[in-house]
C-alpha cells in the first residue's frame, strides 16, 4: 500500500489541485503492444501516486487493425491532436496483414518526422540479474547511451525507381544528411555525455572511410562543435568495428553518437548484449517539442494476447517519459523498481520468465510502492 494512502493526515484542497497534470497520448498499437503498455501504465500511475502528480492519459488506436479496417494510417486530425499532449507513449506498430513499410512510415516514422522527434535514445544497460550472451560481463561493463539521429539519412525517403520491373531497373535511396540536423543531433550528444558525468566519453560511430561525404560532413561536425566541450573525452570508431568492440569490450563505451541507420542496427546488438529485447527501451525526443517513448522490440505477433511477453521494456520506456518530463524522483524509483524485480526473475525470454505479463508488473508496481 502507498504511503499516501497510510498518511493520517488527508490531503489538502490546495495539494490536489496543485498536482501537476500530464497529458500522455497512449498508442498500444499492434500485437503485444497493449499487453505491455497496460503494465507500463500501471507502474507509471503507481510512481505518479507516490510523487503526487497525475498522468491523464488519452488513448489512440493507431496501428495495423485500424488500417486494415479503414485504409488509415494516421490522419491529419488524430496528428494535430499528438501536437498538443506532453508526451506519446508508444507499443509497437506493426502487422501480418500489412505489407512492410506500410505501418512502419505511415506512422511510427511520420510521427518522428511530423514531430520532429530529431534524436533516438537507446540506453544498453545491464540490469542485475540478467542473463547477457557476454560470457563474464557484468552490470558495470554494459552501461552506455545511443544517440542516434532521428530524422535523415537512409531513412529521408529519398530516391525511387526507374524502369520499375524491367530488367534495366534501378533503384536509388539516398542518405540526408544536412548540416542542421547532423550538428542538433551531435550536440545533443555532447550534451548528454557531459550530463551524464560517467567517463565523459562520446564516440562517434561512422564510416568515414567510405561514405566520403556523408561522414565526412559528421566528422567535420563533430570536430566542431567538440571544442565546445572540452570536458569530454572523443574517439571514433568505424561501425563494423563499433559491432565488434560492442561484444568484445562494451565497458569502453559511455555514449555513442551515429546516424539513422547505423543507429537502428547497432541498438538490436545493444538490445542483445543488455539481456534481450524484453529489456531494451527508448526514446524519439524532440527537446522542444513532443516525444514519444517506446519498447525498441515490435509488435511479436507470435505472443500476442498470451500474458507471456516481458513488460519491463514499456516500463523503462516509460521511465525514461517520466524523466524527460522531468519527473526524476518518480524515474529513479522505477529504475530501482526495475533493479529489484530483474534480480527476482530468472529470465526475460517471452514464456519464460517464470512470471506472466501483468504479474511482472505488479512485481514492480510493488518496488515502486515499496521504495523511499
Ligand atoms: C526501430 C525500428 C524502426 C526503425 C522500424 C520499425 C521502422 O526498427 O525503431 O528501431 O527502423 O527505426
Ligand atoms: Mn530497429
Amino acid at each position: 500500500m502507498s504511503k499516501r494512502a497510510t498518511s493520517v493526515k488527508p490531503p489538502t484542497p490546495a495539494s490536489k489541485t496543485t498536482a501537476k497534470t500530464y497529458r500522455i497520448a497512449v498508442i498500444p498499437g499492434d500485437g503485444t503492444g497493449p499487453e505491455v503498455i497496460r503494465e507500463g501504465r500501471k507502474v507509471l500511475d503507481a510512481a505518479a501516486a507516490e510523487e503526487d502528480f497525475r498522468l491523464a492519459w488519452h488513448p489512440y488506436d493507431l496501428g495495423g487493425e485500424r488500417y486494415v479496417k479503414t485504409k488509415e494510417t494516421l490522419p491529419d486530425s488524430v496528428l494535430k491532436e499528438l501536437r498538443q499532449v506532453d508526451a506519446i507513449y508508444l507499443g509497437a506498430i506493426g502487422h501480418p496483414d500489412v505489407a512492410p513499410g506500410i505501418l512502419e512510415r505511415g506512422i511510427l516514422l511520420r510521427l518522428r518526422f511530423e514531430l520532429d522527434q530529431y534524436i533516438n535514445l537507446r540506453p544498453v544497460t545491464l540490469y542485475p540479474g540478467v542473463w547477457t550472451p557476454l560470457r563474464d560481463k557484468k552490470p558495470e561493463d554494459i552501461d552506455f547511451i545511443v544517440v542516434r539521429e532521428n530524422t535523415e539519412g537512409l531513412y529521408a525517403g529519398a530516391g525511387g525507381f526507374s524502369h520499375k520491373g524491367t530488367p534495366e531497373e534501378v533503384a536509388v535511396q539516398s542518405s540526408i544528411n544536412t548540416r542542421h540536423g547532423v550538428e542538433r543531433c551531435v550536440r545533443f550528444a555532447f550534451e548528454l555525455t557531459r550530463e551524464r558525468n560517467r567517463r565523459k566519453k562520446l564516440t562517434f560511430c561512422g564510416k568515414t572511410n567510405v561514405l566520403t561525404f556523408a561522414h565526412d560532413l559528421w566528422q567535420r561536425v563533430f570536430d566542431e562543435v567538440g571544442k565546445d566541450y572540452p570536458d569530454v573525452h572523443t574517439e571514433y570508431t568505424h561501425v563494423d568495428a563499433c559491432c565488434m568492440w560492442m561484444v568484445k569490450n562494451p565497458e569502453w563505451f559511455d555514449v555513442i553518437v551515429t546516424d539513422n541507420m547505423f543507429g537502428d542496427i547497432i541498438t538490436d546488438l545493444g538490445a542483445m548484449i543488455q539481456g534481450g529485447m524484453g529489456i531494451a527501451a527508448g526514446g524519439n525526443i524532440n527537446p522542444k517539442g513532443v516525444s514519444m517513448f517506446e519498447p525498441i522490440g515490435g509488435s511479436a505477433p507470435k505472443y500476442t494476447g498470451q500474458n507471456a511477453i516481458n513488460p519491463l521494456a514499456a516500463i523503462c520506456a516509460g521511465r525514461m517519459m517520466l524523466e524527460h518530463l522531468g519527473q526524476r524522483r518518480a524515474a529513479q524509483r522505477i529504475e530501482q523498481a526495475v533493479k529489484q524485480t530483474t534480480r527476482q526473475l530468472k529470465s526475460l525470454a517471452a514464456g519464460k520468465m517464470g512470471y506472466s505479463t501483468s504479474e511482472v508488473g505488479d512485481v514492480v508496481v510493488k518496488h515502486v510502492q515499496a521504495s523511499a
